[in-house]
């Protein structure tokens, strides 16, 4: 039986929805209804709050296996219901071919033949030469988090708002070379995408739309003048010959965008939250840094990534075929759902799953997936990650928590998991 006050339903074989999967209280901390799922219904058929039928697939192995397995299509036209339901694709409001046949959303050959022509401009070596502008970003950020104070004795601040939401969406749009009067228009739409997420609203489509339009002209323009930035190595980059047309480079920025934005907010919200629950921890990490040392700042970016990951579901699934996977009987057009955050979890897999050790080095955690749709901006991740974490703690050393974690409220939305607002305190700098 369940723990008492577990919210999945009592009798996982029993046909119907768990409304209780994807309530509140669940959404403040799923990890016990995971817990149990792992144990009691590994491979468990739900309905979401959608009303579409999934499968959440919850322990490690499974989870690993699913993620590279071919029989697995990411292409919605496999799901059995023909009529898509909203925001299935994860992507609210947004039905346009264009935009939407990006890597996320489509299977070999096209898949690879994508991925290797943006793995030709999106390099490790590009992210790393942007860690200079990343570094800049982030100050510029926490300088005006501290200028605001004027003088008083305590600052205080949204971390969400002021710090993890912007610093992303400006990297992304430097990265891709959007030009700085145009940024702020970015931040817009991708502030109403995050918002809203999870449920097509007019507003969400309106934003899809506009940037959309913006990607098209953008992409046009830099076709005539080619330069640094990574729209023209999209524009640039060819693989035996081939390019990518307008319409397949405007997807990538997307995906670019859709994919490296909300979780990297995740990431250092949730990243930055966990640090402040956990004082001893976060001590460490704070010595480390300021002893240069950079060996715990890295394992302790991938520890944060499993303890309490962006991504709590990878992108949706669908069985080509009736196949069989943790013992349940997987039927042809069934959507399939790898939970990532109970397979992190998973004591067959981590040691003391349930506890946040920064010093952890066997962690081949699935934050960022595994197979081939395993995370291209991996590496950019890593450097904004590593470098808000690091920036933050040392430029504001007593960093606390202004709420209590009982009030704080976690964003709607199936596929990410973050938080709305994160309040925190610090002393400001002195003139
Ligand atoms: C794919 C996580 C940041 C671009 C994925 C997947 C995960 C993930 C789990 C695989 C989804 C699936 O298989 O269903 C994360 C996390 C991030 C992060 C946790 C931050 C901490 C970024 C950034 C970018 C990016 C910064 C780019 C600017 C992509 C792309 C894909 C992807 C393009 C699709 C790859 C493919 O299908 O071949 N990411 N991501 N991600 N990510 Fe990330």
């Amino acid at each position: 039986d369940p723990p008492t006050g577990c919210p999945v339903a009592p009798s996982p074989a029993a046909a119907g929805p768990t409304p209780a999967l994807f309530s509140w209280e669940f959404a403040a901390d799923p990890y016990p209804a995971y817990a149990w799922l792992r144990e009691h219904a590994p491979v468990h058929r739900t309905r979401l709050p959608s009303g579409v039928e999934a499968w959440l697939v919850t322990r490690y192995p499974d989870a690993r296996q699913a993620l590279a397995d071919a029989r697995l299509s990411k292409n919605p036209v496999h799901h059995s219901e023909a009529a898509h339901q909203k925001g299935k694709t994860g992507i609210p409001g947004e039905r346009s071919a264009n935009l939407m046949t990006h890597l996320l959303n489509i299977d070999p050959p096209d898949h690879t033949r994508l991925r290797r022509l943006v793995s030709k401009a999106f390099t490790p070596r590009r992210v790393a030469a942007f860690a200079p502008r990343i570094q800049e970003l982030t100050d510029r950020l926490i300088d005006a988090m501290r200028e605001k104070q004027h003088g008083a004795e305590r600052g205080s601040a949204d971390l969400i708002h002021e710090f993890a939401f912007p610093l992303p969406i400006y990297a992304i749009c430097d990265l891709l070379g959007v030009p700085p009067e145009d940024q702020d228009d970015f931040r817009d739409w991708a502030g109403m995408m995050i918002r809203h997420g999870g449920g097509p609203r007019g507003g969400v489509a309106r934003s899809v739309k506009k940037m959309r339009a913006y990607l098209a002209e953008l992409i046009h323009r830099k076709r005539g003048a080619l330069g640094d930035d990574l729209i023209s190595g999209l524009i640039r980059a060819s693989d035996h010959g081939e390019h990518l047309t307008e319409n397949e480079a405007a997807a990538m920025c997307f995906v670019l965008l859709f994919a490296g934005f909300e979780t990297t907010v995740n990431l250092i919200g949730n990243g930055i939250y966990a640090l402040l629950r956990h004082p001893a921890q976060r001590e460490l990490l704070q010595k480390s840094i300021a002893a240069g040392d950079t060996e715990l700042l890295a394992t302790a970016v991938e520890e944060l990534l499993r303890y309490d990951g962006p991504v709590e579901l990878a992108t949706w699934r669908y069985a080509t075929r009736d196949l069989t996977l943790g013992g349940a009987r997987i039927a042809e057009g069934d959507p399939v759902l790898v939970v990532l955050a109970a397979a992190d979890r998973d004591p067959a897999r981590f040691d003391e799953p349930d506890v946040l050790d920064l010093t952890r080095r066997d962690n081949p955690h699935l934050g960022y997936g595994h197979g081939i749709h395993y995370c291209l901006g991996a590496p950019l991740a890593r450097l904004e990650g590593q470098t808000a974490l690091a920036t933050l703690l040392t430029r504001l050393p007593d960093l606390r928590l202004a709420a209590e974690p009982d009030d704080l409220r976690w964003r709607g939305g199936l596929i990410m998991r973050g938080l709305r607002t994160l309040p925190v305190e610090f002393t400001p700098e002195r003139p």
